[in-house]
């Protein structure tokens, strides 16, 4: 199948939405890196599909390499970060760019270098010309003003040039309803930027929007062309795909660490813990699908946790400059955020906090006051739901802090994988299904 039927299946597929306008833009995928289709029921149309000659995202990853020197060096070989952790490195320029001031000499030197073509190496795939800034200038010192300033303007770049996609979306498929996908739809900022300024009433964003949703959409893409008949299932969709595993499994892998107590835990006690302060470990139930932690697979918080994103920043051996993001109830949403998009479950999207909640939402605001949320509704994830719904009764704040429950590798995915990374981690509990971990 081809790649941009497959992230457009996996958008339009598990949207909520009747009919929409669909936006692909990635790297490069089946030799494009743009589309545009309109679907109506589950028919859909491609409209356009082609290569750009500015390929924004291939630009993100060559600076990534060449620029930020985002390499991970394994034996002789060097591989670019992009076959190690996918979508990192650009993530973490976007939040870099919250720091940089706007220069409009750096900003000149990111246009031109952006419209000279990329060029793989296909042997070590470097990427040997363009996707590089100034020539390769080294940018690794992520404290200095002038690699703050080039992220900026590349995010600046990034955020107009999706302005003109969705626009010419909005042309050639002139629905209310946009489902958006691609790697390029990981760039929060630039979603939210674009979104809000175009014509578009509705955004649904996958939470696998970049290629960890080409299976997803190629096996929805088949189960509707199996059958004409074929009808979206009553429920809305789930995250939440992974496996599930058995209490002898959990019992096991607490079995496989020493000096670990266990007692039985609920909502209500995981919400006490987190309002008292704690960090919680959480483990439940089935993983989610794509690259964000949505609470099953999440280290939680107070949003206003003391020093709470330095803490966990050192906990996780992140990069100082990297922020942390929320699970903030729906129905309290533009109480503390400006700007909300409603289809926001799976933080892809950004908002600006309200400066009377920034003190209360310490921990998960960016330095500029962005933050990326997860709206969670009660019928999505209904314990999650009620921790949420708990901690903000204790301590008025109806939001907690999520990040993914991993120590620089991948998610943890097993109870093995969560027990070994607990016992790396200084985080205070462990939540495994519905038994509540300590080190005793
Ligand atoms: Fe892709």
């Amino acid at each position: 199948m081809n790649h941009h039927v497959a992230h457009a299946c996996s958008a339009y597929f598990t949207s909520p939405f009747d009919n929409a306008t669909i936006l692909i833009v990635d790297a490069r995928g089946d030799d494009v890196n743009f589309s545009i289709f309109f679907a109506q029921g589950m028919q859909l149309q491609k409209v356009v599909s082609l290569s750009r000659p500015l390929n924004t995202p291939m630009f993100w990853e060559g600076v990534c390499v060449n620029n930020f020197k985002m390499i991970r060096k394994e034996g002789s070989e060097i591989a670019p970060w992009s076959h190690m952790y996918p979508s990192t490195g650009p993530g973490k320029i976007m939040a870099l760019a919250a720091y940089g001031r706007e220069d409009p000499d750096i900003r000149r030197q990111i246009y031109a270098d952006i419209s000279l073509p990329v060029v793989l190496d296909n042997m070590t795939e470097q990427y040997r010309f363009g996707g590089t800034y100034n020539w390769g200038q080294d940018l690794s010192d992520t404290r200095s003003a002038e690699s703050q300033a080039v992220a900026a303007a590349l995010q600046h770049w990034t955020n107009e040039d999706l302005i003109s996609a969705m626009r010419l979306a909005a042309k050639f498929a002139p629905l209310e309803n946009l489902c958006y996908a691609g790697g390029r739809a990981l760039n929060c900022i630039a979603t939210s930027h674009a979104f809000t300024r175009s014509p578009f009433k509705r955004l649904y964003v996958p939470p696998f929007a970049n290629d960890a949703g080409i299976a997803a959409g190629v096996a929805l893409a088949a189960y509707y062309a199996s059958s004409p008949a074929a009808r979206r299932p009553p429920t809305p969709f789930s995250p939440y795909t992974g496996p599930r595993y058995r209490r002898d499994e959990i019992d096991a892998a607490v079995a496989s660490a020493p000096g670990l107590s266990t007692a039985p835990v609920d909502a209500a006690r995981v919400a006490e813990l987190i309002a008292a302060g704690k960090i919680v470990a959480m483990f439940r139930q089935g993983s989610e699908a794509g690259p964000r932690a949505l609470g099953h697979r999440s280290l939680l918080a107070r949003a206003d946790l003391p020093g709470g994103r330095d803490r966990l920043n050192a906990i996780k051996r992140r990069e100082w400059y990297r922020p942390f993001a929320p699970i903030i109830l729906r129905e309290r949403a533009e109480e503390i955020l400006e700007q909300v998009i409603d289809e926001s479950a799976y933080m892809n999207t950004s908002a600006t906090i309200r400066p009377e909640w920034r003190e209360r939402m310490s921990a998960v605001a960016h330095v500029d006051f962005t933050t990326r949320p997860q709206l969670i509704r009660r019928h999505q994830e209904p314990y999650v739901y009620e921790i949420v719904e708990r901690v903000g009764a204790a301590t008025g704040v109806p939001a907690i802090l999520n990040t993914s429950f991993n120590l620089q590798g991948p998610i943890v995915e097993t109870p093995k994988d969560a027990v070994d990374c607990f016992m790396c981690m200084a985080v205070d509990h462990l939540v495994l299904d519905d038994v509540l971990v300590t080190r005793a």
